[in-house]
């Protein structure tokens, strides 16, 4: 597939605070006169949206290890056969709140699907790799202060929200050029000025002034 388009996933534990970095990153292309489209996992189609649903509803008790695997693939096929393969020729920049990275540390690490999700990711993928992933590094503890209405997947134990933190630290060391981790526990004016930084580091034409 020709892509014209970066590609930039924002990824982090329950309540890391991915929305105001993703607006905020959104205005800074936008103000160096770049297109950009933003989408979220799951969601961003109709079916993805629906799935969504499913997936973050606590009445959805006993939704299984793998049919939870299945539907955040499932919604993100979607949306790349949908959505995302259209808009990496028409815009220069594209930012997915969560992406793959999310499967492999939520459904691979911490549900402990291990292999089977890292063979299922790669598949259903179809061969899109973002350019750059900012992992927002939170602890679960205070992350999920942040949160007021818990859904299904914020509901489960602290254990498996502390194994988030791990399983993301540990893929930024298995792709250190990728994945760039942001300490998100200091205050938003400091979280802003890093993401640009790595923003800028990653893609040189960001840094003139226009387009
Ligand atoms: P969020 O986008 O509001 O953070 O909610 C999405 C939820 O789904 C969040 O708890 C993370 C979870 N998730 C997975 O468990 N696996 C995935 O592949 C994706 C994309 C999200």
């Amino acid at each position: 597939m020709k892509r014209r388009a970066k590609f930039i996933t924002i990824e982090g534990l329950e309540g890391s605070g991915k929305s105001s970095v993703i607006n905020f990153l959104e205005k800074l292309i936008k103000a160096k006169g770049f297109s950009v489209i933003v989408f979220r996992e799951p969601g961003s189609t109709d079916v993805g949206e629906k799935i969504r649903q499913i997936l973050l509803d606590k009445e959805n008790k006993r939704l299984s290890r793998h049919t939870e695997l299945l539907l955040y693939l499932a919604a993100r096929t979607q949306l790349i056969e949908e959505k995302l393969k259209h808009a990496f020729k028409k815009y220069d920049f594209i930012i997915c709140d969560r992406f793959f990275d999310s499967t492999l540390v939520y459904q691979g690490y911490a549900l402990g699907l291990g292999a089977i999700v890292e063979k299922s990711v790669k598949m259903f993928s179809l061969g899109i790799t973002p350019d750059l992933t900012i992992v927002l590094d939170v602890s679960a503890r205070s992350g999920l202060k942040r949160i007021k209405n818990k859904d299904r997947i914020e509901s489960r134990p602290i254990d498996f929200h502390n194994k988030l933190k791990k399983g993301y630290l540990a893929l930024s060391k298995r792709y250190p050029s990728r994945i760039k981790v942001i300490d998100a526990e200091t205050n938003l004016t400091e979280i802003y000025k890093r993401t640009e930084k790595v923003l800028r580091n990653k893609f040189k034409k960001i840094n003139a002034n226009s387009k």
